[in-house]
């Protein structure tokens, strides 16, 4: 019985190490060579390989990052079953990212690099923290744990998912008449959600317009769910003041785009959080562990949502 791991290199030697120590039975490869794919029971990958297909014996396919649209679902056979990650290393590195975002947007600090780049000593009207309210459009493992971190700062805070939800602290709401009471009391919005066919295009023109004029937004989903032109076109006419876009549709950013030298946008290449192969590691045995004793795994996709 073998676990297959189609990653970068790094990870895959801390990986082998992990299931070294805790699973010696189960053969460990790193290049699909040198195994029979007969053997392969778990794989896992950020995309599909092509030559799918000769897994016959596949039962679980991991996600290496949280999200699991680039693995083409409808190409995974219906009794294998998907599991994103779910592991610390990557709720910590989100929860840094999201609030660096947040405070960043809500201290103006893309403005402030755009007066740097013109020599401009000049203090911004100052809102403090009770006043400024964050919501989040996700309110998952990431989402919550998000929530969690910018708490103390005393924002008021409030989320949104497609079932309901109940956070302490946090004005939760749900469904098509949820988003509208988020996003009219919403100046700093955070967008941590899947990429899904509902998802895809959604931060739009109508709904950056729902939002109270001069909203900031951090984008941290998917390059897929945000329509770049209508970001741009709100940021020009001021019904969006400024954006943390790390995630865009293609990456990278093509050279010359208008986002990358808008004065009013801050882009990073997709790296709020990324996978850490030793806690990740162990979290995939766990879920070995799950799968082998019946136990249901800890991100386990429902196939039907997308997520
Ligand atoms: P989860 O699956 O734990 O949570 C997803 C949340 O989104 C849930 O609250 C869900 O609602 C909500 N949601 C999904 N679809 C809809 C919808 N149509 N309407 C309203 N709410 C919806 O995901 P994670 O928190 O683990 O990750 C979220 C995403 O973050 C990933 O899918 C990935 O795209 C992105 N990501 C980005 C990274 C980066 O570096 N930029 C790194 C890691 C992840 P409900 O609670 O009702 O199910
Ligand atoms: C992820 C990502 O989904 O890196 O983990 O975006």
């Amino acid at each position: 019985m073998a676990f297959l791991f189609l990653s970068d290199a790094h990870r895959g030697r801390i990986f082998r190490d992990a299931f070294a120590r805790t699973r010696p039975d189960l053969a460990f490869a790193t290049d699909a060579g040198e195994i029979d794919p007969d053997s392969v029971r778990y794989l896992i990958t950020w995309t599909l390989p092509q030559d799918l297909g000769r897994y016959r014996r596949l039962e679980v396919l991991f996600s290496i990052g949280a999200g699991v649209d680039q693995l083409q679902l409808d190409r995974v056979p219906a009794g294998v079953a998907v599991v994103r990650m779910v592991e610390d290393g990557i709720v910590r590195m989100m929860q840094e990212y999201a609030t660096l975002a947040v405070l960043a947007l809500h201290r103006e600090w893309p403005g402030y690099v755009d007066q740097q780049k013109r020599g401009e000593w000049r203090a911004r009207p100052v809102v403090q923290a009770g006043q400024r309210r964050v919501g989040l459009l996700g309110l998952g493992m990431l989402g919550q744990a998000v929530l969690e971190r910018l708490a103390p700062f005393g924002f008021p805070l409030a989320g949104w998912s497609r079932s309901p939800r109940t956070l302490p602290g946090v004005a939760c709401h749900h469904g098509p008449a949820g988003l509208e009471a988020l996003l009219a009391c919403t100046d700093i919005l955070v967008c941590m959600l899947p990429l899904t066919p509902e998802t895809r295009g959604f931060l739009d023109a109508g709904l950056f317009a729902r939002l109270p004029r001069g909203a900031a937004l951090a984008h941290l989903g998917r390059g897929g769910q945000l329509d770049q032109e209508a970001l741009l076109a709100a940021l020009d006419d001021g019904q969006i003041s400024a954006a943390v876009v790390d995630v865009t549709d293609p990456e990278p950013l093509p050279a010359g785009h208008p986002l990358w030298s808008h004065p009013r946008v801050m882009i990073t290449p997709h790296v709020a959080s990324i996978t850490q192969p030793e806690t990740a590691a162990a979290a995939v045995l766990d879920n070995i562990r799950r799968h082998e004793t019946g136990r249901p795994m800890i991100g386990l996709v429902d196939r039907d949502r997308g997520y």
